[in-house]
């Protein structure tokens, strides 16, 4: 009897040969790094280069998260990737008092140019590449990171890195939006124009599934949702009037891992070979880059249980294998302990450690794409790829995915998914070791990693500071060619790029922006 997988999908007891009756290698498969790209987007994949592995962490203020990079980079991560605290994700100074209690909480607290030379003190940004996983605000912080690159001397086309900038998915499943769905498209065009002319290797967007299936999507809903969100976006700028091989090559995609590893390995390959269909077919790219979905996985988050929180190790490994055999281009693999509190260090340290096992003892790095011409691996990504086709045809027809987020519709189907997980869980169809089966009496003591509340009132006086010793005529005057820009077509980049040099603050900014733009109220549909 077949069982069904995390889509809904049956997978069979056993797959032969007539499995892949009539399917053509040439068409469905291609060459590694070549069209559509489902066995990878690179020729050589890991044979050539390892992935990246990119710890997400950031808390408190800008000097202790100076100190974790410096200790990641010192234990082998190649990659960094920052998280900020909730009132920096929504635009808000440390000392505003819808911020307070949130300071340094869940990422690091950045107010102004000044917290982020101190976030990246003595890291070379010409060699290293960053992450920040930030959104309605992405351009602020994009700026910020390249004012403080060029006070290292280091100029806009040697940055590497990506920001997440991905606002629709903020509508879906993750919450930290500012403004209207329109204004904050028009500013990843902005964001998009700006990078092509001043920092032409950074990632614009990562266009994110990872938040959808934390809510509950299914992995043919995350890749459908996301792939879809990434068609709004090119046709954002296609209309902003740039050409699609100018902007295509720097978009960047984010996907979670979870621990049904075939299924996962099947969602990477189809998510490629559906977006090379997109890129090429319906949006005419010619170039190879900007048909290639590159993309960084998380393991899954939800899957971490806080009883036994040590065999959410064993979890991570299966989830971040998946990830290899799927192609990822990055890598983070959550700490045991996150279902508990914010990463401690040993246990940051072991997640880490982790991803060098897989790439260095096992033999998953010495071959491309292992899985290629498996019989169940490839019906499997048939079928992910067609269940999420036939979802992303009535998002289509419904207008596209802005249209069909006014209207709630991912947000209700990942509802109706996340209630079928819960209720199976519930009634034990579903195993959660440790929870469900297999609990165990004796918990072991564990001492969280805990945030010191003294943080808000260190920020507040540095903000302080700061408003003190700036030239404030020369900061009203930024804002004013800001809000101008904002009102008409000029790319807003480049005045908020100045106010900030002027030590204009995050809240600053984001509150000129949320003048001119107003902010988004959710519709009852929400
Ligand atoms: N052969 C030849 N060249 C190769 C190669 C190979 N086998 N493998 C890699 N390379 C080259 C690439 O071409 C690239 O060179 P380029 O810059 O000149 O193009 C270089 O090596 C780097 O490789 P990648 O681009 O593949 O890897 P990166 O790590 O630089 O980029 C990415 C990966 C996915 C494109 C990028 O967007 C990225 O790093 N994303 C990270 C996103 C992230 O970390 N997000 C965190 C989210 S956490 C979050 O949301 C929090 C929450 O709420 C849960």
């Amino acid at each position: 009897m077949a069982r069904y997988s995390e889509s809904g999908l049956p997978i069979e007891p056993v797959y032969g040969p007539e499995a892949l009756a009539g399917w053509d290698p040439d068409t469905g498969l291609g060459e590694p790094g070549a069209f559509p790209y489902t066995r990878g987007v690179y020729p050589t994949m890991y044979t050539g280069r390892a992935w990246t592995m990119r710890q997400y962490a950031g808390f408190g203020t800008a000097r202790e998260s100076n100190a974790r990079y410096r200790r990641l980079i010192e234990h082998g991560t190649t990659g960094l990737s920052v998280a900020f605290d909730l009132p920096t994700q929504m635009g808000h100074d440390s000392d505003t008092p819808i911020a307070a209690g949130e300071v340094g909480k869940v990422g690091v607290a950045i107010d102004s140019v000044e917290d982020m030379e101190v976030l990246f003190g003595g890291i070379p940004l010409g060699t290293v590449s960053t992450s920040m996983t930030i959104n309605a605000p992405a351009a602020l912080l994009l700026l910020m990171y390249q004012l403080v690159g060029e006070e290292q001397g280091v100029k806009g086309h040697q940055l590497n890195g990506t920001v997440q900038n991905d606002v629709l998915k903020e509508y879906i499943a993750r919450g930290t939006y500012i403004y209207p769905p329109q204004p904050s498209l028009r500013l990843t065009a902005d964001i998009f124009r700006y990078c092509r002319a001043e920092i032409p290797r950074w990632n614009t967007i990562s266009i994110s599934g990872y938040h959808m299936a934390e809510a509950g999507a299914s992995p043919a809903q995350e890749i459908a949702f996301t792939l879809a969100n990434g068609i709004a976006y090119v046709r954002t700028a296609l209309a902003a009037g740039m050409d699609v091989d100018d902007f295509a090559p720097r978009l960047s995609f984010f996907f979670v891992a979870r621990t049904t590893l075939l299924e996962e390995v099947a969602k990477f390959r189809a998510a490629r070979r559906i977006w090379a269909r997109v890129m090429r077919d319906e949006f005419g790219a010619r170039n190879p880059k900007s048909q290639m979905l590159r993309f960084h996985t998380q393991t899954a988050g939800v899957a971490l249980t806080a009883q036994q929180p040590e065999v959410n190790l064993a979890r991570v490994t299966v989830q971040a294998l998946a990830a290899v055999l799927g192609g990822t281009q990055s890598l983070h693999t959550n700490s045991f302990d996150e279902a508990i509190a914010l990463p401690t260090e040993k246990a940051a340290r072991l997640a880490l450690r982790t991803q060098q096992v897989l790439a260095h003892e096992t033999d998953v790095t010495a071959t491309v794409d292992p899985f290629a011409g498996s019989y169940a691996v490839e019906s499997l990504t048939d079928a992910v790829e067609d269940a999420a086709r036939a979802l992303m045809g009535r998002v289509e027809d419904m207008g596209g995915a802005v249209a069909a987020i006014e209207r709630g519709f991912q947000k209700d189907e990942i509802e109706r998914s996340a209630y079928r997980i819960a209720r199976e869980t519930d009634a034990g169809e579903r195993v959660v070791v440790g929870v469900n089966r297999f609990r165990t009496e004796e918990e072991e003591p564990y001492e969280p990693l805990r945030v010191d509340p003294a943080i808000e009132a260190q920020q507040a006086e540095r903000l302080a500071r700061l408003r003190a010793r700036r030239n404030g005529r020369a900061v009203t005057a930024a804002l004013g060619a800001l809000r101008k820009a904002a009102e008409g077509p000029d790319n807003v980049l480049y005045p908020m790029r100045e106010a900030l040099r002027a030590r204009a603050t995050l809240g600053e900014v984001s509150d000129a922006l949320r003048e001119v733009w107003g902010t988004y109220v959710p519709t009852d549909a929400f």
